[in-house]
């Protein structure tokens, strides 16, 4: 679905129905009857609409993830809930410098938001490029996690989960399990990679091709960066090009370790991810037409040597206790859980910031903030050479990141928050506020 003259107007339906995943029939949670959702296409500049319709027979709403638009009105949908049944209308508007790339939308109802992506809740944004990149073909790659259980429904998950953060058993693209792709010799292939799993990291790796990464999330690079592999948290989204060779290529997400939850109660199951096979490529026939090197990017812009106006700590925590029932988990940001009536950080607008991200526990938390992206500017200690734009920065178990934040525009509401979206939905996010 794409913009025509400045405007894509959709209507969203979300489901509880029969879809085909994995291969087979399940009872998925859906947006217009498909897992994922169908990619909207917009340009900067755009207004994009969407009118929600919750035909769950719980409260959900809607979020997406990382464009750069005003949290205001109903702009940071977290804060606005629509019943079962209900229909709210979104516009956002894209300012006319909105950065090219990959985005998604997911449902950010505080409390469910882990259960209703697991469920299916998941499509790609897509903000093109102003000048086409010289490709053969371009692909959207949605992957997300699943779990089946024996009656075609999607699993529920367990406490212990909670804490780790679920990870499904079935790895997807675009709902499939292991999709064949194919490409002549020679071509060059834009692959928009979204990680839509609750908890689990992607480490991609796809030997035997070539492959150079054009931007992590909103952060284009210069040029594109010859890459042997690419590692997406929860959330994160690669832009990619892969120059295809001769030859059959499985794209492998390698076991990456987020460390493993340890609580007082005897801990959880360590979350390492395995291997697991993601798509596989046979490159074949004839060699495509010869491609001119891929143009070079607008430079991007660097808060290095910009003047810091405040600085501030997020201390990333988790442990058994606290709460009246005993026994619950807390996830906690600067010691406290999610308050929707709390303000926790307060922003004067066009100021540049610098925050330091410290996780006290033996998990990675990746941290998101709406609306503004976070260049990283040191990582356990050291400084970091490229610049990097990210909304969604991984915070390692027991290390720290720093990141600057340039608030140049935009006041209202928003949050931060962990993406393993258990540990969201267990509070372990905060409230901003700009003005
Ligand atoms: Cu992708 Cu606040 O979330
Ligand atoms: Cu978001
Ligand atoms: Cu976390």
């Amino acid at each position: 679905l794409s913009s025509v003259d400045g405007r894509l107007a959709v209507t969203l339906e979300q489901s509880r129905r029969q879809v085909t995943l994995a291969g087979r029939e399940v009872r998925a949670l859906s947006y217009n009857g498909g897992v994922p959702g169908p990619t909207l296409r917009v340009r900067a500049g755009d207004t994009l609409s969407v009118s929600l319709r919750n035909g769950l027979t719980e409260p959900s709403n809607l979020h997406v993830h990382g464009l750069h638009v005003s949290p205001e009105n109903n702009g940071d949908n977290m804060f606005v809930t629509v019943e079962a049944g209900d229909t709210v209308d979104y516009e956002y508007v894209l300012p006319a410098d909105h950065p090219p790339g990959v985005y998604w939308y997911h449902p950010h109802q505080h409390g469910s938001v882990a259960d209703q992506v697991f469920g299916g809740l998941y499509g790609a944004i897509i903000v093109e490029d102003p000048t086409p990149l010289n490709i053969s073909r371009e692909r959207v790659l949605v992957i997300s996690d699943v779990t089946l259980d024996g009656s075609g429904d999607i699993a529920q998950a367990i406490a212990m989960d909670t804490m780790s953060g679920r990870e499904g058993e079935l790895l997807l693209v675009n709902g499939q399990v292991n999709p064949a792709l194919t490409a002549r010799p020679g071509e060059r292939e834009r692959w928009r990679i979204v990680n839509a799993c609750v908890s689990r990291y992607l480490s991609l790796r796809l030997d035997g091709q070539r492959m150079s990464l054009l931007a992590i999330d909103s952060g284009r690079f210069e040029s594109a960066r010859e890459v042997e592999d690419v590692v997406l948290a929860p959330g994160n989204r690669a832009d990619l090009l892969v120059t295809a060779q001769t030859g059959t290529s499985v794209l492998r997400s390698l076991a990456y370790d987020r460390g493993a939850f340890g609580g007082m109660m005897g801990g959880g199951r360590a979350p390492t991810s395995a291997d697991a096979t993601v798509a596989t490529l046979t490159v074949a026939g004839e060699p495509g037409a010869a491609l001119d090197p891929v143009a070079a990017q607008p430079v991007p812009r660097d808060l290095r040597a910009a003047t810091v106006t405040a600085r501030r700590e997020l201390v990333f925590a988790m442990g058994m206790g606290g709460g009246m029932g005993g026994g619950m988990m807390s996830a906690t940001i600067n010691g406290r859980v999610f308050d929707a009536a709390r303000v926790d950080t307060t922003v004067q607008f066009a100021s540049v910031e610098e925050w330091l991200l410290t996780n006290t526990s033996t998990l990675d938390h990746p941290l998101h903030l709406h609306v503004w992206p976070m260049q990283i500017v040191e990582e356990r200690g050291q400084a970091v050479e490229t610049v990097r734009w990210q909304d969604v920065v991984n915070v390692p178990a027991n290390g720290s990141v720093r990141v600057r934040i340039a608030f140049d525009d935009f006041s209202g509401r928003s949050v931060y928050h962990c993406h393993i979206l258990d540990h969201e939905d267990s509070g372990m996010m905060g409230v901003i506020y700009t003005y």
